[in-house]
């Protein structure tokens, strides 16, 4: 279900095709394609302009087609060698990335840093310097420092695709997310149209923001805020789609993010609170996030114990929201924590179809980044 119509834009998708137009026809390989995207590299989502983020969800939706076919695989990326290189642990970001690599038909290769040379002292440098010697064309990468996949980015000749870097961003994950809210939320009513119209409404221009998809719905993120690469990520592409933000949490895990709202950089603009009743009150999407308890310096919660007490998303406090509201966490979660395990599992969540639709956005990033146009 979308909640914005498709942008008109020049693309290649054929004319029966059930994809919208202006999206890539992603059973050919993506050099031969016509869409407009213009990055190499996918660091963070601060870059993409609203018409680009239409793009990615768009070629989602034509991979969510692949994905439902009988063999749920196109020759796409035949011959391109995608390395996955994770100096941190995963489950969500690693495991899709492969699938969605192998979907369109890539060589993989895994490397997990704990069993690499790096325990022999290899920098990244060179760690990144070896794995383009090795073939590589496509390199995807967690590392626990924010910033390292930049620096990745300066010496690879390929594209390099960041699955999460230090407190600082979580590109995938915020795309993903995006994705799900649009397939989730039940589209607004819309005002009667007028009884005559003298001139239909001109489409929008290639290359303009589309209609933005989450305008007039309130969004909330939970929780730890202050150590969360999937919150900061997620400030862009909520913004971007026009969503009335807030970032609910415990003072001490929204630290500088107050600062960041005030400021309402790039006419990004959002709420920060710790008033918990006010941020779900007829909220239209709540998004739980995981204490982060490897990266909590002490003194910032008293216990995890009074934190679940105070800000644990139950169904007593789900019910100041909109009876349709949509709960999600982009995972891995702490039961009885920050979600209780009913409302994790419960008729509102779609914790299980933001993993799913990993593969469909990465699959996605994949190819717009193999066909990049600079
Ligand atoms: N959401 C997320 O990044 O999960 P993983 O750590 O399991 O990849």
């Amino acid at each position: 279900m979308s909640l914005a119509e498709p942008m008109a834009a020049p693309g290649a998708s054929a004319p029966d095709s059930p994809v919208a137009p202006g999206t890539p026809a992603v059973d050919a390989a993506p050099e031969t394609q016509s869409v407009p995207w213009p990055h190499r590299h996918l660091l963070d989502v601060d870059v993409l302009a609203a018409d680009e983020i239409d793009l990615v969800m768009r070629t989602t939706d034509a991979m969510r087609e692949v994905l439902a076919r009988p063999i749920a695989k196109v020759p796409a990326l035949r011959g391109r060698n995608v390395t996955i290189l994770f100096y941190e642990a995963s489950t969500r970001t690693r495991v899709s990335f492969e699938v969605a690599a192998k979907n369109l038909s890539a060589d993989v290769v895994n490397i997990a840093a704990a069993t690499s040379s790096v325990t022999k002292g290899e920098s990244l440098v060179d760690t990144v310097r070896t794995i383009e010697a090795l073939g590589a064309d496509m390199l995807v990468m967690r590392h626990p420092a924010s910033g390292a996949p930049y620096l990745a980015a300066e010496i690879f000749g390929g594209s390099v695709l960041n699955g999460g870097d230090g407190w600082h961003a979580h590109p995938t994950q915020a795309l993903l997310d995006l994705y799900t809210i649009r397939e989730h939320l039940a589209p607004m009513p819309r005002p009667p149209m007028p009884a005559a119209q003298p001139t239909p409404p001109m489409p929008p221009a290639p290359g303009a923001p589309s209609p933005a998809l989450l305008a007039g719905r309130k969004v909330v993120v939970l929780g730890d805020v202050l150590h969360s690469r999937v919150a900061r990520s997620n400030i862009w592409t909520l913004t971007a789609a026009g969503a009335d933000l807030w970032l609910c949490g415990p003072s001490t895990l929204l630290r500088g993010f107050e600062a960041w709202a005030s400021r309402g950089a790039a006419g990004r603009r959002f709420t920060v609170t710790s008033d918990m009743g006010a941020a779900l009150r007829d909220a239209d999407v709540v998004m739980a996030l995981r204490i982060q308890r490897e990266r909590m310096a002490s003194g910032l919660l008293p216990s995890l114990r009074e934190y679940a007490a105070r800000y644990g998303l139950t169904r007593a406090r789900l019910a100041a929201a909109r009876p349709d509201v949509v709960v999600m966490h982009p995972g891995p979660i702490n039961e009885g924590v920050e979600i209780a395990p009913d409302v994790a599992t419960g008729p509102h969540s779609v914790i299980t179809g933001q993993v799913t639709n990993g593969v469909a956005v990465r699959m996605a990033l994949l190819y717009l980044l193999a066909g990049t146009r600079a």
